[in-house]
């Protein structure tokens, strides 16, 4: 496994591997413990796009593991590939560093650096995709369950790159997925077939919320309007009336763990009352996207040689 640029990509074998590891490095820290094993090794987080959580807990998680991590801005970068080609910028950049994040637009930007880097990258979100969230939910929903396998997962709202890389995960951990999105926000064809390949008759995709989420164990919703589509906002919140995770729309799973990557819109997607509810596990979310940044850099950087 050199990189991580997409759940379809791994094994099951790979990503259990890698929520075992996280859930011991959590354990160990928890404990006051400490592992050093990315002492002297350097990360380069490029981000095209703004970001709170993902630039904090992979700059903490360096540090935490001995290394250090270095954020360039949006308005240093611009958009990959604009200044000087995606390629070129790879191989300079795995001269000096020993792995690459990347939060970008275009996923083939993210395809292109690992082309051409000799070192591992990662994505830290495109528009096709958001792999961390998802693995750092999957080991959210496995602490509050107690398992993964057999429970359904209902995603309600866009069809975007948090519902793709959800309905992967929920695929190779052979979890129901159900997404309800309203005309013309759906997930892909492409991505539910290639979920149900996975893992048979696990996805399915509907209209009705309602629907959706009964027999539930977990709700999950993500913002109407993501990140450069804000000119889209008021078509987007007029199109998605109905699709609220609010408390009329728990009444069909009452005891449902909700979940939402953030940032949180509330009033939008979710109500603020649910997302403060004691079945909200939001925060958790949040917290396991540290923990499973270590794991994650932990695997893919200890045994990096850099060609610096
Ligand atoms: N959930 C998530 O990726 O948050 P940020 O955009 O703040 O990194
Ligand atoms: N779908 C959102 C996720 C933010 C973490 C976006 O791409 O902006």
């Amino acid at each position: 496994m050199k990189s991580f640029l997409t759940i379809h990509d791994c094994t099951t074998d790979q990503l259990q591997e890698l929520l075992t590891l996280s859930g011991d490095l959590k354990k160990l820290y928890k404990n006051g413990g400490r592992d050093l094993c990315l002492s002297g090794k350097v990360l380069a987080m490029l981000f095209e796009k703004t970001s709170l959580r993902t630039r904090v807990s992979f700059q903490v998680a360096m540090y935490d593991l001995g290394g250090m991590a270095m954020y360039m801005k949006p308005e240093d970068i611009g958009v990959i590939g604009q200044r000087e080609p995606a390629r070129d910028m790879a191989r300079v950049f795995a001269r000096y560093v020993d792995g690459i994040m990347a939060r970008t637009f275009a996923h083939e930007t993210l395809i292109e650096l690992d082309r051409w880097a000799d070192v591992p990258v990662i994505n830290a979100l495109s528009d096709w995709s958001h792999p961390c969230q998802a693995m750092a939910d999957m080991m959210t929903i496995q602490e509050h369950f107690g398992r993964l396998e057999g429970l359904k997962l209902a995603y309600v709202g866009d069809g975007n790159n948090v519902a793709r890389s959800l309905a992967f995960a929920c695929a190779k951990f052979d979890m129901k997925y159900v997404v309800a999105a309203p005309p013309g926000y759906e997930l892909d064809a492409e991505t539910l077939e290639a979920a149900n390949r996975i893992c048979p008759n696990c996805a399915e995709q509907t209209r009705e919320p309602a629907a959706a989420v009964a027999g539930a164990d977990v709700i999950y919703t993500d913002t109407w309007v993501s990140m450069g589509q804000e000119d889209e906002k008021a078509k987007r919140v007029a199109d998605f009336a109905g699709f609220a995770v609010d408390e009329h729309l728990i009444q069909h799973a009452p005891r449902a763990k909700v979940m939402h990557c953030l940032p949180a819109y509330r009033g939008y997607e979710i109500s603020d009352s649910i997302a403060e509810s004691p079945n909200s596990i939001i925060f958790d979310q949040a917290e396991n996207r540290l923990h499973f940044q270590r794991g994650l850099l932990k695997k893919l950087i200890s045994t990096v040689q850099a060609g610096k």
